[in-house]
């Protein structure tokens, strides 16, 4: 029998690897805030499914998660309006890039999945359910805080501010879902807290805490309460696989072999069931805008430690 490999050597070593590589993708440059992120940066963490933590890198830096906190929108709107959100959002890939419109006008204004950024933008109005944007974010925040066991996760006012500014494509997605009354609350409010939640800072250490609960069967390692029934973390998994990184999903599972969630920041949070939370961050991205560094780094580390679900 062969010994498993020991994890935080071949973090070590994929850190040490990814560092040197020439090739490191386009940092996003529609948000201009996050234009101004190094290309160099590279960082991971890995939480084991004893607690171990193995990190890598910059795996202490915090760096703006945008669409990876749509894996927590869709948790807290589930909490929230239970199966009752897969009326107002479906659940299958889309095969389109993130900011996409065409599919909403031949779907009645009902988006794809609640990871592509009119989903999400649906999503955030289901958190929002006549509340103040500013209870949402708060909401948002604390359970992220609560998920990570860290009180010093915040918004990069920032980030949320410059996307506000050049978010014409989301401006126009929430509008034409709100004309097919897909979204209840006033746009504005809705965009203002979707443009904070994507602004949220973490450090990849943070993330991989943060994604326990999808890697233990929907309960918080921390505390042992359950966040999500088993069932709806396997869900959520699935969505994940499926559509998390867009029209780049199939290449995912196909190279990687795991649940993940990109973000335009360039992190990649994943999830090993029964192993691990995984998060990577690498800021420049590849043609679907998922982390081109990220994706080889998840690939090399599923190899390396046999983790495919497949
Ligand atoms: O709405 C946007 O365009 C960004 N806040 C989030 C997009 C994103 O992260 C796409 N992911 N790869």
């Amino acid at each position: 029998m062969t010994a498993s490999p020991d994890l935080q050597t071949v973090v070590a070593e994929i850190a040490d690897e990814m560092a040197r590589r020439p090739d490191r993708g386009e940092v996003a440059t529609y948000i201009p805030e996050l234009a101004r992120v190094d290309p160099a940066r590279f960082g991971i963490a890995v939480v084991a499914a004893d607690g171990t933590v193995a990190m890598g890198g910059d795996a202490d830096v915090a760096f703006s998660i945008q669409s990876v906190s749509k894996v927590f929108t869709l948790t807290l709107a589930l909490g929230k309006i239970g199966d009752r959100l897969w009326r107002r959002v479906g659940r299958e890939p889309s095969g389109s890039p993130f900011n996409s419109i065409v599919q909403l006008e031949r779907e009645q204004g009902v988006p794809r999945n609640p990871f592509i950024n009119a989903g999400a933008i649906a999503v955030t109005d289901a958190i929002l359910s006549g509340h103040q944007p500013r209870e949402a974010l708060g909401e948002i925040l604390r359970f992220m805080r609560y998920l990570a066991d860290d009180e010093q996760i915040v918004i990069d006012e920032a980030v949320a501010a410059s996307e506000k500014g050049a978010g014409f494509r989301n401006v126009a997605l929430a509008n034409y879902m709100k004309s097919f009354g897909v979204i209840e609350n006033p746009v504005d409010y809705v965009l203002g807290v979707y443009f904070h939640h994507c602004a949220i800072a973490m450090s990849c250490r943070q993330l991989a805490m943060a994604g326990r609960f999808l890697t233990h069967a929907g309960r918080n390692p921390s505390t042992g309460h359950l966040v999500v029934t088993a069932e709806r973390a396997r869900r959520i998994n699935a969505v994940m696989l499926t559509c998390g990184h867009y029209d780049g999903s199939g290449e995912f599972a196909y190279r990687v072999g795991l649940p993940g969630k990109s973000g335009v920041g360039g992190g990649i949070l994943a999830v090993a069931p029964g192993r691990a939370s995984i998060a990577v961050w690498s800021p420049g991205l590849d043609a679907s805008g998922n982390s081109h560094l990220g994706r080889i780094a998840l690939e090399t580390l599923a190899k390396r430690m046999g983790w495919s679900i497949f």
